[in-house]
């Protein structure tokens, strides 16, 4: 069938139509007006979106650059105090990435300053390091209500600010602690922390080690034992200790 000449005699009807007052054009007929609801649709989740530094910059200016993005952007989620993005050495070796700040955090604006935070010091101190050797940020930058775990989606929108973040201090080592940067980083949310935890992956080209989050130490303190022997392996790869002999 030839569309325009189908076009062309719509219009003629409808022409019609107007001049002698009579309906000759189709029209359409009418919709049915149904008590039925609405079908749900689901809302289309928001999409990650990347973080646009200047890459040529030091370190520090790149982390000072995103840390200004990041106060600038809409919270993660409402009724927080403070965004936390993270601080430390911008030329680190190595990187601490935790899960989400919690109200001590969100208080100060400043990662892992409540108990877990004394915890992480402690650790960081009997690897023979001092807290500003390295850099310690989280995977949300935001407090979850009521602390909770923060959901896939969120960490994945979250995770182009800690990719900033890692391109900015390249790290020669990730330490992840506990479950949300471990599912994050290795974007697999079907592992576990207890059987993935001192087993090296990679990100991006980074070498990770998984190890129990402090605050799940400080609930299981038997657990420290293993976390040691994570850490070992962490300046072990640094080459801050010599490879244990078997
Ligand atoms: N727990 C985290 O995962 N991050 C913090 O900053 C504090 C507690």
């Amino acid at each position: 069938m030839d569309m325009n000449a189908l076009y062309r005699t719509a219009l003629m009807l409808a022409e019609m139509d107007q001049h002698l007052g009579v309906q000759f054009a189709m029209r359409p007929p009418p919709v049915e007006q149904t008590a039925t609801k609405k079908e749900e649709v689901p809302e289309t989740p928001a999409a990650p979106k990347p973080i646009e530094i200047d890459t040529t910059l030091p370190a520090a200016a790149q982390l000072a650059a995103i840390n200004e993005l990041l106060l600038k952007s809409t919270p993660l989620f409402t009724g927080t105090r403070n965004c936390v993005p993270g601080e430390g050495n911008p030329n680190a070796q190595l990187m601490f990435i935790g899960e989400g700040p919690g109200k001590d955090e969100d208080a100060q604006g400043r990662p892992f300053v409540g108990a877990a935070g004394q915890l992480l010091d402690k650790m960081i101190n009997a690897m023979g390091l001092k807290r500003e050797d390295v850099f310690i940020a989280n995977i949300v930058k935001w407090r979850p209500p009521r602390n909770r775990t923060p959901t896939e989606e969120e960490a994945a929108l979250s995770m182009p600010w800690l990719e900033a973040q890692i391109q900015a201090v390249q790290p020669n080592i990730i330490c992840a602690l506990g479950n949300t940067p471990l599912r994050a980083l290795k974007n697999n949310y079907n592992i576990g922390i207890t059987r993935a935890r001192g087993r090296q992956f990679l990100f991006g080209n980074i070498p990770v080690i998984p190890t129990y989050h402090p605050s799940y130490l400080l609930r299981n303190p038997a657990a420290k034992k293993d976390c040691w022997t994570d850490l070992q392996l962490v300046l072990e790869i640094l080459g801050l200790k010599t490879p244990k002999r078997s």
